[in-house]
C-alpha cells in the first residue's frame, strides 16, 4: 500500500492525512475484493523497516490503529470474514499490540474471506524466526513443516501481488511465499487505488499464463 505520503503532499497536507486516506481505501478494497471472490487479501500496513520512520509519523499511524482497528474488525466479523495478523507485535506500543492481536482472536473459523494484516512484518525476519524455531526443534523439516512455521502458516501462497505508488520492488514482502506469484505494479498512489483500479489489476492477472515452471 505505497504512496500515502505523496498523495498527501500533492494536496499540501501532512503525511498522516495520506495514511488516513490510505486506511479508508484499504477498507473499501477489502470489501470489494471479497465481493470479487478473493479468499485472502494481505495488506502490507507496516514493514519492519517502516519502524525507523520519524516518531511523529509512527505515532500518527499507531493512533489510526488505536482509533479504527477494532471498529473495522467488528465490521469484517459481521460479514463473516476473518482477520489474521502477520508480523512481530512484540516491539509495538503495548496497547497497539493488544488492539491488533485482539483483532484476530474471535475470527470465524469458516470465513470465506480473510483479511491478512501485515504489521511490523518483514520476510527476512519471518524466515529467520522460522529457522530458529526449527533449530530449537532439533530435526530437519520438509517444505510443508517449514511453511507452517512462517507467520503465514495455513494461508495459501499469493496468486497476485499488487504494489501501488510506482516502485518496482517487493521490499521484503512475502519473499518466500511469492515464489510463483504474479506481480502487478502501478503508478497509482494507494489512496487512489479504488474498485476500478482493482478491476484493472484483476483483468491484467487473468491474462497471465501461469506455468509454474512447466511448459
Ligand atoms: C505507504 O505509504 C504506507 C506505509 C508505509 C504505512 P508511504 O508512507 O510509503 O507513502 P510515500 O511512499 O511516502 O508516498
Ligand atoms: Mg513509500
Amino acid at each position: 500500500m505505497d504512496g500515502n505520503g505523496r498523495w498527501a503532499k500533492k494536496r499540501l497536507m501532512p503525511r498522516g492525512y495520506g495514511h488516513q486516506a490510505g486506511m479508508n481505501a484499504m477498507i473499501k478494497l477489502a470489501e470489494y475484493a471479497k465481493m470479487c471472490g478473493v479468499k485472502y487479501l494481505t495488506v502490507y500496513a507496516l514493514s519492519t523497516e517502516n519502524l525507523s520512520r520519524p516518531a511523529d509519523e509512527l505515532e500518527g499511524l499507531f493512533n489510526l490503529f488505536r482509533k479504527y482497528f477494532t471498529k473495522n474488525v467488528k465490521k469484517l466479523y459481521a460479514r463473516g470474514s476473518a482477520v489474521k495478523i502477520i508480523g512481530d507485535l512484540s516491539v509495538l506500543p503495548q496497547d497497539v499490540a493488544q488492539v491488533v492481536s485482539d483483532g484476530e482472536k474471535n475470527s470465524p473459523a469458516d470465513a470465506d474471506f480473510t483479511l491478512v494484516f501485515a504489521i511490523n512484518y518483514g520476510s527476512r525476519a519471518e524466515i529467520l524466526r522460522a529457522v530458529n524455531i526449527a533449530v530449537d526443534g532439533g530435526k530437519k523439516l520438509d517444505g510443508n513443516a517449514f511453511e507452517a512455521l512462517l507467520y503465514t502458516g495455513g494461508i495459501p501462497d499469493p496468486d497476485l501481488i499488487i504494489r501501488t505508488g510506482g516502485e518496482i520492488r517487493l521490499s521484503n514482502f512475502l519473499m518466500y511465499q511469492a515464489a510463483y506469484a504474479e506481480l502487478y505494479f502501478t503508478e497509482t498512489l494507494f489512496p487512489d487505488f479504488d474498485e476500478k483500479e482493482f478491476d484493472k489489476a484483476l483483468n491484467n492477472y487473468s491474462g497471465r499464463e501461469r506455468r509454474f515452471g512447466k511448459i
